[in-house]
C-alpha cells in the first residue's frame, strides 16, 4: 500500500465548531498565551490554566467529527495512512482513525507534574487543583505549551520523510516544530494543501493548494487519489 502522510491542524476540527487560534475569532484573539498556554503561566496561575483547558475539553464533549475526519478514514481503506495532528481533540480517533500521532498532546489526558510518564484520562471534562497523580503531585493538561519540548517531533519526522504522498490540512504552519516537518517530506512526493486561507508556502516542490475548507475539499481530493489507483 502506497503511504499517505497527513498534517492536520485547527482547520480541520473547525467544521465541527472547535475554534481555531489564529483565525479572526481565534482562541488567541480571547486569550493570551502567555497567560494560558507556557509553563510560566501555569507557575503563576494555575487555576486559570486549568479552566482554561476545561472550558476546551467541555466543549470537545459536545462536538462531532465532520466529513474531513471521516475522509480520511475512507483513504485508509485504499493506503497506508498515518496522522500526525497539532491538535489535542479526539475527533481523528473517534472517526475511526488508527496511527494517529499527537504532536501537541491530548485534551482528554492529564499528566503528573513530578513524573511525565505518569499519564491519566481526565474523568468528565473537569481536572481541578488538589487532583493528584499516584506519587502525590498535582495533575495537570497533557498538552505541549509554548517554550516545552516536542518529544514525538523525531517520530513525526521520521514519518513524513517517508511520505509518498503528503497531505497537509487546516493549519497556519506558523508554528514550529511542527511547520518545519513539510521540509521532511522528499521533494518527488505529491503534496497537497487544503486550506481556505493557506499559507505562502513558495519553497515547497510539487504541491497543489486546494482553497476549500476541510469537510468540502478533502473529501474530493480522496476520491481524487482512490480513483488514481485504478
Ligand atoms: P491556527 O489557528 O494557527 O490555523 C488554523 C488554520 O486553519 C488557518 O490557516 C485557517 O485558514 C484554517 N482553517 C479555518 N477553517 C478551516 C476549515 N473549515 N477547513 C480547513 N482549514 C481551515 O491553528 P494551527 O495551525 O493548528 O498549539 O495552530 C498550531 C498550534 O498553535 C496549535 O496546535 C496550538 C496553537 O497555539 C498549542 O497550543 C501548543
Amino acid at each position: 500500500m502506497q503511504k499517505i502522510v497527513v498534517l492536520t491542524g485547527a482547520g480541520i476540527s473547525a467544521e465541527s465548531g472547535i475554534r481555531t487560534f489564529r483565525d479572526s475569532d481565534g482562541l488567541w484573539e480571547e486569550h493570551r498565551i502567555e497567560d494560558v498556554a507556557t509553563p510560566q503561566a501555569w507557575h503563576r496561575n494555575p487555576e486559570l490554566v486549568l479552566e482554561f483547558y476545561n472550558q476546551r475539553r467541555k466543549q470537545l464533549l459536545s462536538a462531532q467529527p465532520n466529513a474531513a475526519h471521516f475522509a480520511l478514514n475512507r483513504l485508509a481503506d485504499f493506503f497506508d495512512v498515518h496522522i500526525i495532528t497539532q491538535n489535542v481533540d479526539d475527533l481523528h480517533e473517534r472517526s475511526g482513525s488508527k496511527n494517529v500521532l499527537h504532536l501537541h498532546g491530548e485534551l482528554k489526558k492529564c499528566r503528573s507534574t513530578s513524573d511525565a510518564s505518569l499519564i491519566y484520562d481526565v474523568k468528565g471534562w473537569e481536572l481541578k487543583m488538589g487532583e493528584t497523580c499516584e506519587k502525590g503531585s498535582q495533575l495537570r493538561p497533557h498538552i505541549v505549551w509554548f517554550g516545552e519540548d516536542v518529544p514525538q517531533i523525531i517520530e513525526a519526522a521520521r514519518i513524513a520523510s517517508t511520505a509518498e504522498i503528503f497531505v497537509v490540512i487546516g493549519t497556519s504552519m506558523k508554528v514550529y516544530p511542527a511547520a518545519g516537518l513539510l521540509d521532511y517530506v522528499p521533494q518527488y512526493s505529491p503534496k497537497y494543501l487544503i486550506d481556505p486561507d493557506a499559507p505562502t508556502i513558495s519553497w515547497i516542490s510539487n504541491l497543489e493548494i486546494i482553497k476549500e475548507k476541510a469537510g468540502k475539499g478533502l473529501p474530493v481530493l480522496v476520491e481524487k487519489l482512490i480513483k488514481q489507483l485504478h
